[in-house]
């Protein structure tokens, strides 16, 4: 699987040929100055919660790739009332697509979208494709609920947030992985604000103490999962 970081929580997943495109917000993070929207490729766009910061460049690249937007029964309405065409309305539970089989999992977070309309609850994504599993948390602390993840699938990797504040820091995040029985994770939502900004290498050094690997990508790196 290919995984391409835009920054924050925006990344995209290569897998079974179709491109899944996570959490859309570009524009508004002045880290990613260098990604142009424009060139920014998708198929299915997964949105997590309602927040700006995930769903800040949605209708745009939405509207530009013609990709279905799955999320939130609230965040996919709103999708639509500002233009989107393609969407399928999700809540808690699992559904089956292109490229492979979807469960939309809580997080325990909040979900306003940009207007200030109500988001549904937030969550995450568990997707079950041919080559491969993984798994993505959205912004959420840690939570005992992430223990059923291994009881649906073995993941190869798992996308969990390290900024803290806001979301699970390093130091719960190694929890999480455990929870979720996963050693190799991607970190995102760190760095983007003042309040998420993080020591790189005492987060890594967390991760190998645990025996785990903690990988923080570069924006633009696409990376070879
Ligand atoms: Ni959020
Ligand atoms: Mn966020």
């Amino acid at each position: 699987m290919k995984f391409t970081y835009y920054g924050h929580s925006c990344f995209s997943i290569e897998t079974g040929g179709k491109k899944l495109l996570f959490d859309p917000f570009i524009r508004g993070n002045e880290l990613a100055i260098d990604i142009d929207i424009n060139n920014v490729e998708a198929d299915f766009i997964l949105a997590s919660h309602g927040h700006g910061d995930h769903v800040g460049d949605l209708v745009e690249i939405a509207t530009r790739t013609g990709a279905l937007v799955i999320g939130s029964f609230e965040v996919v309405n709103w999708a639509q009332n500002n233009g989107v065409k393609n969407a399928h309305p999700m809540n808690f539970g699992p559904a089956s697509f292109d490229f492979g089989k979807l469960r939309f999992l809580p997080a325990w977070h909040s979900s306003g979208l940009p207007d200030g309309s109500y988001g549904g609850n937030p969550g995450g994504y568990l997707v079950q494709g041919q080559e491969g599993n993984f798994y993505y948390s959205g912004d959420t602390c840690l939570m005992m609920d992430m223990q059923l993840v291994p009881r649906f699938a073995k993941l190869d990797f798992a996308i969990l947030p390290v900024g803290g504040n806001f979301t699970m820091d390093a130091e719960d995040a190694v929890i999480a992985a455990d929870f979720i029985k996963c050693d190799k994770v991607i970190g995102i939502h760190f760095d983007t604000f003042g309040y998420i900004k993080i020591n790189h290498e005492e987060a890594k050094e967390k991760f190998k103490a645990a025996g785990k690997e903690l990988i923080l990508p570069k924006i633009g790196e696409t990376i070879i999962l």
